[in-house]
């Protein structure tokens, strides 16, 4: 059975992920700050019959953490084959109004935990053979958003660093790659009006958008070996939304 840890895996399309590697026979550690939401789902996945998931409560962000992960990791499942990088955070704004820790936490939480699981679990994968790694990027990161500065630049950042650790780890048979959805109906973005969510349906050319299920498969594909020759790649999962030329219809 392969091994994975999915962070933020408790909400969204890190929820969605939970599930669909359990179903693929997987075992799952799942990954959240929300200690609460994560012996719940726990309980409620034992409760539907799937043994082989456990919950680690930490905060992605932070070193001791992290390091915490590794231990439990080891101890529970003796060893990884894949960590989706998941767990985000959102912030909007200009950039002149960006308070300093918003920015500050937008890139520990969607930057930092990447280099954090990295520096834990890269050397594991180095002496055992390899292993994949799936971020959550975003299509905020290949292109600019209106009133969302900090996200654009934390996800951009996600957006090539993705390269940099394909082009590294490859010699180690670790491919690394990622998952750039649009607006997916996750909490984080129905906590918006109704009428921006609505806007976000009729913009996007399937007139819908995307369910965390359809990144949760995406994110399958790249950990797995169905996807054993893709590495460092940008996936996006967008309906076709950020594919038009801007011109209006003649
Ligand atoms: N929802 C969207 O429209 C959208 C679009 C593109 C990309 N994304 C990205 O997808 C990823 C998942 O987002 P979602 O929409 O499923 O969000 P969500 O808010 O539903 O889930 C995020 C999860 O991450 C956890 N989390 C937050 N900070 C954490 C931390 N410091 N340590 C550990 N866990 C932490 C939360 O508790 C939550 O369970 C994020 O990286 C987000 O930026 C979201």
């Amino acid at each position: 059975m392969k091994r994975v840890l999915i962070t933020g895996g408790t909400s969204g399309m890190g929820l969605s992920a939970t599930k669909l590697f359990l179903e693929k026979g997987w075992k799952v550690i799942v990954v959240d700050i929300n200690k609460e939401k994560g012996n719940k789902l726990i309980k409620e996945l034992k409760e539907k019959g799937f043994n082989e998931v456990y919950f680690c409560k930490c905060d992605v962000s932070k070193d001791e953490d992290v390091k915490a992960l590794f231990n439990y990791t080891m101890d529970i499942l003796g060893g990884i084959d894949s960590i989706i990088n998941n767990a985000g955070i959102w912030t909007g704004g200009m950039l002149h109004e960006t308070k300093e820790d918003a920015w500050d936490k937008i890139f520990d939480v969607d930057v930092k935990s990447i280099y954090l699981t990295s520096k834990y679990f890269i050397p594991y994968m180095i002496e055992n053979g390899g292993g994949s790694i799936v971020n959550t990027a975003s299509v905020s990161g290949m292109y600019g958003d209106y009133d969302m500065a900090a996200y654009n630049a934390a996800k951009g950042a996600v957006v090539n660093l993705v390269k940099a650790m394909a082009l590294d780890y490859g010699k180690y048979n670790i491919r690394v790659n990622n998952v750039c959805p649009s607006a997916c109906k996750t909490p984080m973005f129905l906590a918006n009006p109704k009428e921006v969510i609505n806007e976000f349906n009729n913009k996007n050319p399937l007139k819908r958008i995307c369910t965390p299920l359809e990144v949760a498969k995406a994110m399958y594909f790249l950990a797995s070996d169905e996807s054993s020759s893709c590495n460092g790649i940008n996936l996006e999962i967008t309906g076709g939304l950020n594919i038009h030329t801007g011109q209006p219809v003649q």
